[in-house]
């Protein structure tokens, strides 16, 4: 057990569906904390930087373009275990696969607009605070 901290976006296809609002309440009903948060659009460099362990993969391109496409929410989350108990929040990658009663599960149909972003490592967790609230965590 441990207190930890994570990254959590409500990306682009969430704000635009009015989902912030839900997102949170599961968040706080989990009972972990936010310790930051911001609305912002992400410049190209931010995205890329953000998700710099996929730039040899086919869907990079797409990624870039979807997750700088409007306004997204960036929350720090802390709590027992937040990394991975956001992981499970937030459910499988593929929505197909997402168990219902997770927020991909209930919320998202397709894979490249799933709603959510967790970090997925403390180390993950450390670097992608870094980009997003830089000094702060
Ligand atoms: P995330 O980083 O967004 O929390 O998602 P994740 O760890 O569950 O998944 P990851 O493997 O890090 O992939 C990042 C995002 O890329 C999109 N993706 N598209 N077209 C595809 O095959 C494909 N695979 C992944 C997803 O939107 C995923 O969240
Ligand atoms: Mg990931």
């Amino acid at each position: 057990m441990a207190d930890q901290k994570t990254l959590i976006l409500v990306k682009p296809d969430g704000v635009a569906r009015g989902l912030v609002g839900e997102v949170i309440a599961r968040i706080e009903r989990k009972g972990y904390r936010l310790e930051a948060l911001e609305l912002t659009t992400l410049e190209r460099a931010t995205a890329e930087e953000h998700y710099a362990e996929h730039t040899d993969k086919p869907f990079f391109g797409e990624l870039v373009e979807f997750i700088t496409s409007g306004p997204l929410v960036a929350m720090c989350v802390s709590g027992e275990d937040a990394i991975t108990g956001m992981r499970t929040l937030m459910g499988a990658t593929n929505p197909l696969e997402a168990t219902p009663g997770s927020i991909r599960g209930d919320f998202a149909t397709i894979i490249g607009e799933n709603i959510v972003h967790g970090s997925d490592s403390p180390e993950s967790a450390a670097r992608e605070l870094g980009i997003f609230f830089p000094g702060r965590f």
